[in-house]
């Protein structure tokens, strides 16, 4: 069994939650391409509906798959929205952010009836304890650092693989990758984070629980947790 089955089970069972007429949310990320490949399998069977894309990368495959894209402004609610996670707990609380989307991908959770989440068995844990992936603008970085080490914890600006210095994001934001350790209570967390003068958005995704689905593929189907 390739280890793109788990992505692929959950992938497909959330754009199988798509009805026609929709606005969807299309976050980020491996997982969520499935999604959107059987979205696109879907819309040639008949299914309409118009994507919310949360990132360049998302907005270039759903252009490539054929899926018509509107912008947030044009579709501020969705029916729902499909993305993936870094981690999940038990409350269906999520770190979001490995692929510097969080920000985008915040506004959309927030904008959509429904959040479905799809992932592999990997990323469940009893406590959020992954690193927070924070936006912040490069003006800040350095007071923001400051008031992160205060908070406890370390981490770094995130450097690009395929380019030297920083990695920018869709907004022109940088991403600081901040390790907690792990994390007792992550609304309390995520709302001192994003007080913080400079940060646009924390990782730290606590306040969709009772909207949110999450699909947990393996290798021979999926199975949904709800709250
Ligand atoms: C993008 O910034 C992230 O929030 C992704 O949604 C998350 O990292 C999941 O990506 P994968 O499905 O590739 O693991």
């Amino acid at each position: 069994m390739s280890d793109e089955a788990p992505k692929r089970f959950a992938g497909y069972a959330a754009a199988d939650l798509v009805d026609s007429g929709m606005v969807v949310g299309l976050g980020t990320g491996s997982t969520v391409r499935y999604a959107m490949e059987r979205l696109a399998e879907r819309m040639r069977q008949g299914l309409t509906c118009v994507g919310v894309p949360t990132s360049h990368q998302t907005a270039m495959r759903a252009r490539a798959l054929g899926i018509p894209l509107a912008s947030l402004n044009d579709a501020p609610r969705l029916g729902i929205a499909i993305d993936g996670a870094d981690q999940v707990d038990p409350a269906l609380r999520l770190i979001k952010g490995r692929g510097a989307a969080l920000t985008r991908e915040k506004c959309v959770a927030a904008a959509a009836d429904r959040l479905v989440i799809v992932v592999d068995e990997g990323k469940l844990a009893e406590r959020l304890a992954v690193q927070v992936p924070i936006e912040v603008l490069p003006f800040a970085c350095a007071t923001v650092t400051a008031r992160l080490a205060r908070m406890g914890g370390s981490g770094r600006v995130r450097e690009g693989t395929a380019k030297d210095g920083p990695v920018v994001t869709d907004n022109g934001g940088l991403v600081i990758d901040w390790s907690f350790g792990p994390i007792d209570d992550p609304e309390r967390l995520e709302s001192e984070i994003e007080r913080i003068p400079g940060v646009v958005t924390a990782g730290i995704f606590s306040g969709f629980g009772k909207k949110t689905t999450v699909i947990v593929g393996d290798d021979a189907g999926y199975r949904v947790l709800t709250r």
